[in-house]
């Protein structure tokens, strides 16, 4: 038997309020945490995604050859379809469906609706209820259901594929989910069991329980830097991204920032992304006597690139001049900005080398960096 996992990846995520899909738990984002538990999974034999206008470029350019990506409709019911048209088209023999939205699928729960389609069946993965179900129209309780007889349905859901194309064929109402359609069409349809965590990320709530469940990932970085004063006394000084007026700047191929060298490094290191000399390197013109504010926004773009969010900054600059903390919180501010952080993120401090060594000497600027980020 040939089996395609569909994921389901065309909705609207109208109750979440905003595109659910796209949200990154510990990096990854939620449509792909649900891709990779298929595509990673031993008896699946072929990945379709089935996407909207929305999020088709992005999923199609992430996954590459890896799974047919194709257009679903405007209920999940049509998404289906698509998708089974398109499992059928590559010869698939049986199909899950999944819904993007559960990104906790675990290779049990898919087991063991797999074992169930082998047998000819159409299965859903389901859990007992913990609350007492009853039905309801508006406000007035209408009938009254067995705890132990209700279930609570989850993803996958799946069966041969002649099963799904017989009742759609059949059946031209939308449902809300699989099994519903199956059983319209006259066939019975079995549940095996899921899995709590194996929950549907539908509003906001879900989503802060999804981040409690999988916990922060923390990391931190560490950035060092020093730079010789010029000879030259036009040369300007830059320093944490704001101009000292009349001071004579620091030697370097960039405007040689000491401080937001430090800082860059410091970012980089937190997601082992190298140094800023690999990152920007002396020898390309390019760099030449450029704004290292430039340099900061470029890290700051890798490290949000990685989904990862900066804790804090703290910075420690060893000079015996200029005076710096006087102008350390429009340092502060300027670094905020470019990094799009709040200022209390950003922390920026000095010290005089008390007249010790090179720094001690005036001979340059030092300046180190520590970082903290989470995902
Ligand atoms: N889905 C789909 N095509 C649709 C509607 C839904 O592929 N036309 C998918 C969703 O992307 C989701 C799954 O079906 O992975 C379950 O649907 P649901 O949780 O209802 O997601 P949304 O429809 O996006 O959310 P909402 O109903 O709040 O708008
Ligand atoms: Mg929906």
């Amino acid at each position: 038997m040939k089996f395609g996992a569909v994921i389901l990846a065309a909705g609207s995520g109208s109750r979440f309020g905003r595109d659910k899909l796209a949200v990154k738990l510990r990096g990854i984002p939620v449509w792909k945490r649900s891709y990779l538990a298929f595509k990673e999974h031993p008896a699946v034999d072929q990945m379709v995604i089935v996407c909207s206008e929305n999020n088709f470029a992005e999923i199609k350019s992430e996954v590459g050859e890896d799974a047919d990506v194709i257009m679903g409709g405007d209920t999940r019911t049509a998404s289906t379809i698509a998708g089974l048209w398109k499992a059928s088209q590559v010869g698939c023999d049986a199909v899950l469906f999944h819904d993007a939205a559960r990104p906790f699928v675990s290779s049990e729960v898919i087991s063991r609706v797999i074992d169930g389609v082998k047998n000819g069946n159409a299965v859903a993965a389901a859990i007992p209820c913990s609350d007492t179900i009853k039905l309801s129209s508006n406000t007035r309780i209408q009938s009254h259901l067995r705890r132990d007889q209700a279930i609570a349905m989850q993803t996958p859901q799946g069966g041969p594929v002649s099963i799904f194309a017989d009742a759609f064929s059949k059946i031209h109402e939308p449902t809300t989910d699989d099994m519903e359609l199956v059983s319209k069409a006259g066939y019975t349809t079995h549940w095996v069991p899921g899995d709590p965590k194996n929950f549907k990320i539908t509003t906001p709530d879900d989503l802060a329980r999804a981040i409690v469940m999988m916990g922060y990932e923390h990391r931190s970085g560490i950035g060092y830097d020093i730079h010789r004063f010029s000879t030259d006394a036009s040369r300007p000084c830059w320093l944490g991204g704001v101009l000292f007026p009349g001071e004579v700047g620091l030697d370097g191929h960039s405007d040689a920032d000491v401080v937001l060298h430090a800082a860059v490094d410091a970012l980089l290191g937190a997601i082992s992304a190298g140094d800023i000399g690999q990152l920007f390197p002396n020898t390309d013109m390019a760099h030449r006597d450029r704004a290292s504010s430039d340099f900061l926004i470029e890290a700051g773009r890798l490290v949000a690139e990685g989904g990862w969010q900066i804790e804090n900054l703290d910075i420690a600059i060893q000079a015996e001049k200029p005076k710096i903390m006087p102008r350390a919180f429009e340092i502060r501010t300027r670094i905020a900005e470019l990094l799009n952080i709040d200022l209390d993120r950003v922390s920026v401090k000095a010290t005089t080398n008390e007249r010790m060594g090179s720094i001690g000497r005036e001979e340059g600027i030092a300046a180190f960096a520590i970082c903290s980020i989470s995902r």
